[in-house]
């Protein structure tokens, strides 16, 4: 039993979503509000990321993917992307190592193939450190779109078609499913979004097929614990009904 900090509403342990997904949206805002630069919205978004993975792993929730760099953010002021992958650098080396100490399995999900290569090396690193972590699998998603994650998926199969390793009639969800950057992991179950926006934004386009889809007008460095338990209910409030009746 969990309870909520605003209602004191207890949560069904045995409906927690298994995976979570958040659209962390409003950093700038939430900055130039404060009269701060952009950047200084990511760095303290930076550190709600880590409050709320810490939290969704203290709930048992077993999956968290999180979109902090889609495709798309490359067309920002070149001011802005830098300050972005500069922070990521910072992240990927320091504060990713306190999430790996949490028992954290730390996981880097996206297109890596424009991005520092510096970043990719640290990236390597997680992931062998994390190998040892047994708590939540957290996806930072990096370079992330939802369109180019099943083109590659697609070119993949095409690969694998070529060589022989698969016959194009065998073709099914399963096969494309295996080839996501998220393959054998559950959908996710519930689908945050803050910052007011109610759009997809490129975001786990085939993953969140049956995703419960949650706005909320609150920025993401203002995003605290209570707001989590607040979608969590809210959630658990939801008929899934996937089709059926
Ligand atoms: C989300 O915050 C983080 C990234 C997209 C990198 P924004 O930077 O989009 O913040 P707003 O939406 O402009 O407030
Ligand atoms: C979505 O936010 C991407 C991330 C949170 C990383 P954006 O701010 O880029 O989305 P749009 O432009 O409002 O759709
Ligand atoms: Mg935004």
């Amino acid at each position: 039993m969990f309870f909520r900090k605003k209602s004191k509403t207890a949560l069904d342990a045995a409906r927690m979503p298994r995976h979570i997904a958040i659209i962390m949206d409003g950093n700038g805002r939430w900055a130039t509000g404060r009269g701060l630069s952009r950047s200084m919205g990511h760095s303290a978004g930076a550190e709600t990321f880590r409050k709320i993975s810490e939290k969704c792993n203290e709930l048992g929730i077993s999956c968290l993917t999180v979109y902090a760099f889609s495709t798309e953010n490359w067309s920002r002021p070149a001011e802005e992307v830098n300050a972005i992958m500069g922070l990521l650098r910072r992240y990927l080396k320091e504060a990713s190592v306190s999430l790996i100490q949490k028992n954290v399995r730390l996981h880097v999900i996206g297109d890596r193939t424009n991005l520092p290569k510096d970043i990719v090396e640290s990236i390597e690193e997680i992931h062998k450190m994390a190998e040892q972590c047994t708590g939540i699998r957290v996806n930072l998603a990096i370079n992330y779109g939802g369109r180019r994650e099943i083109m590659q998926a697609a070119q993949k199969l095409a690969y694998d078609a070529v060589k022989g390793l698969i016959d194009p009639e065998k073709i099914d969800e399963a096969a494309l499913e295996s080839r996501l950057y998220t393959a054998g992991l559950p959908d996710p179950d519930l689908l945050i979004r803050t910052g007011s926006e109610q759009r997809i934004s490129n975001f786990l386009l085939w993953q969140a097929a049956y995703a419960e889809l949650y706005f909320t007008k609150v920025l993401w460095p203002s995003f605290g614990e209570a707001d989590l338990l607040e979608a969590i209910a809210w959630f658990q409030a939801r008929n899934r009904r996937f089709g059926g009746v």
